[in-house]
């Protein structure tokens, strides 16, 4: 791509030797859905969160809001879902644990195929596609639909400042758990982000890997955004793996 890649800076926000947080646009997110180039990069972001152990990570975070196992159907939405392949390894592997699941699967691309709906079915989970760009999903007026848990994989890091916090206060409208398992912004994660070619990966998720730890978060950054009123819901934020830094909030009294 001949992308610039910006030189890491000292951020006081994340201590002494982090890097500041700098949001650019990612490639991915401005290429048509059949573009060759994006296809190819989807596929290479499965093997990403292969190889970053994500379905591994969303799994214990899950755990931390749903408990082990739920007594009732549960319903779950997963935004900036990309394929909706990440949750279906979830469907395939914990099924027992969370059986019945109904899964909205929403991005703002069309890109949940038909197979990989007919895969969630099989796992006993029903998906269902849902094209919206997240910003309107949570400014909705008619907020009556709800969900038990609302689910982020590498995507809340397209967010900053005000409109990190409208995705964050859709969730806090609509939901009573969110899970978000994001690029940590580490000097460890910036240069392990330089090497993804060895995962065979081309230009675009190369220059968007970058890009993601660049925008990740440390710390509690994720938490200070949080806009739920303080003592309503449990929060943790802490690091999952070698690249993966995790929020998991949950109402309190929420039945788990
Ligand atoms: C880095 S990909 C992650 C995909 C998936 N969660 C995964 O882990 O493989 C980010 C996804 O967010 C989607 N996206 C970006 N901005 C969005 C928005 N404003 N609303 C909905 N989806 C968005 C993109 O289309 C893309 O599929």
């Amino acid at each position: 791509m001949g992308a610039r890649t910006p030189s890491p800076r000292p951020s006081p926000a994340s201590g002494r030797g982090g890097l500041q947080r700098v949001l650019e646009p990612e490639t991915l997110d401005h290429l048509a859905a059949d573009d060759p180039a994006a296809q190819r990069s989807r596929r290479d972001l499965r093997r990403v969160n292969a190889f970053m152990g994500a379905r591994g990570i969303l799994e214990r975070a899950l755990a931390r809001v749903l408990g082990h196992g739920a007594d009732r159907p549960l319903r779950v939405l997963e935004i900036g879902c990309g394929d909706g392949r990440l949750m279906l390894g979830v469907a395939q592997h914990r099924g027992d644990r969370w059986p019945s699941v109904k899964l909205d699967l929403l991005d703002r691309q069309p890109i949940v195929d038909a197979a990989t709906v007919a895969a969630y079915a099989a796992a006993g989970w029903q998906a269902r596609p849902v094209v919206a760009d997240v910003l309107d999903w949570a400014a909705a007026e008619d907020a009556a639909e709800r969900w038990d848990v609302v689910v982020a994989n590498l995507f809340l890091h397209h967010f900053q400042g005000e409109s990190l916090r409208r995705v964050l206060g859709g969730c806090v409208a609509r939901a009573d758990a969110l899970v978000a398992c994001e690029p940590r912004r580490s000097r460890f994660a910036f240069a392990a982000s330089h090497l993804i070619f060895f995962l065979g990966a081309n230009a675009v998720t190369r220059r968007d890997g970058v890009l993601s730890v660049r925008a990740g978060f440390v710390g509690r950054e994720l938490s200070d955004a949080w806009p739920g009123a303080a003592g309503g819901w449990r929060v943790d934020e802490y690091d999952d793996g070698l690249f993966t830094h995790c929020l998991c909030v949950s109402r309190v009294g929420a039945a788990s």
